[in-house]
């Protein structure tokens, strides 16, 4: 069976930067995000006797080896072992935004590709199994399962059955935006999945880090229940330090900035102290995401577009669940 599906990215305002357990991929602390509605990656999966090996096409490009063939054949032998099946898969892949540039194409990657594998291996997971399967190919996948604002569990046991992520407010709740500003569209130097083994390995300060984020998980989810936009902002633009200060205290250093994600920072400080309430969040990458309400996303991407050091920007809304459509890639 063929099948397609469309899953959208996620923006973590609480981060994940590590993991307890690296095969079964268990974070070391839960995270919370917000799913993107207009970051999206569409997958076409199909399991057939015809194919004599794993087949992964992105963005047009066939991948034939590599670590992200590699990783996806992976998650494929996944859905194979549980669907008890043994064919090779073709899976074709699109990104409607830059790949492995911090805009977490990880994420609605591996989401897109658990729903579509998933059903195609003839699997009919729940929300729950699907964001585990997802998380099991990339962690921030996880949370690019439920839509609105997520929570990704941290979870307690070692099968990793209680660590999956779920919705805590549906799109709708609260006009919440994200105006991203992509300052460079060049994939980054240090993967998620290498930087962060290394901060836990020897940062100083990464037991400081995991103790912060669950304080930090507590004051984004009340924020979201009560609309509180300044707690949201604040706790995430401060998350979002903490991680950057662990990623710059490891060695080797993870240094994803560059000199436009500091023009773009000290912009959004500039914005709030002149009373246009906004807030920053960066991932591995040089990217800078602002957290607004609705009504000002247009002025802070007409003040962004002036700048002059955004390669493109994009304002988001709060994106819906992962979702099978019936328009194949192939
Ligand atoms: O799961 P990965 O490998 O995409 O790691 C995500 C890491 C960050 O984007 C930096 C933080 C996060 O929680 O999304």
């Amino acid at each position: 069976m063929k099948v397609t599906a469309i899953a959208n990215s996620n923006i973590a305002l609480t981060k994940y930067w590590g993991k307890r357990d690296k095969k079964m991929m268990l974070p070391f602390a839960g995270s919370v995000s917000m799913t993107l509605d207009s970051m999206f990656t569409k997958t076409t999966v199909e399991f057939d006797s015809k194919y004599d090996r794993d087949i992964f096409v992105l963005n047009g490009k066939e991948l034939k080896d590599g670590e992200e063939y590699e990783e996806v054949v992976d998650h494929l032998n996944l859905i194979r072992e549980m669907a008890k099946v043994k064919e090779h898969a073709r899976v074709v892949s699109e990104n409607n935004f830059p790949t492995a540039a911090g805009l977490a194409s990880s994420a609605s990657g591996f989401a897109a590709l658990s729903l579509a594998g998933s059903k195609a291996a003839g699997l009919n997971l729940d929300e729950r199994g699907l964001s585990i399967l997802s998380r099991r190919g990339s962690g921030s996948a996880s949370r690019s399962i439920a839509g609105g604002f997520v929570h990704w569990h941290r979870g307690e046991k070692e099968d990793g059955s209680d660590s999956f992520a779920e919705q805590i407010a549906s799109p709708d709740h609260w006009d919440i935006r994200m105006v991203v500003a992509v300052t460079t569209k060049a994939e980054k130097k240090i993967k998620s999945r290498a930087g962060m083994a290394q901060s836990v390995d020897n940062c100083p300060y990464y037991s400081q880090w995991v103790k912060e984020c669950e304080k930090d998980i507590e004051n984004v989810k009340k924020a979201v229940r009560k609309k509180d936009f300044k707690l949201l902002g604040k706790t995430a633009e401060m998350n979002c330090l903490k991680m950057h200060a662990v990623m710059m205290t490891t060695s080797p250093p993870i240094i994803y900035w560059t000199p436009s994600t500091i023009e773009v920072v000290t912009a959004v400080l500039s914005w709030r102290e002149e009373g246009l309430e906004c807030y920053f969040t960066i991932d591995g990458g040089p990217q800078v995401k602002i957290i607004c309400q609705g009504k000002d996303a247009e002025e802070i991407e007409r003040r962004l577009k002036n700048m002059g050091v955004a390669k493109e920007t994009h304002i988001c809304k709060i994106g819906g669940p992962a979702k099978v459509v019936e328009d194949h890639l192939f």
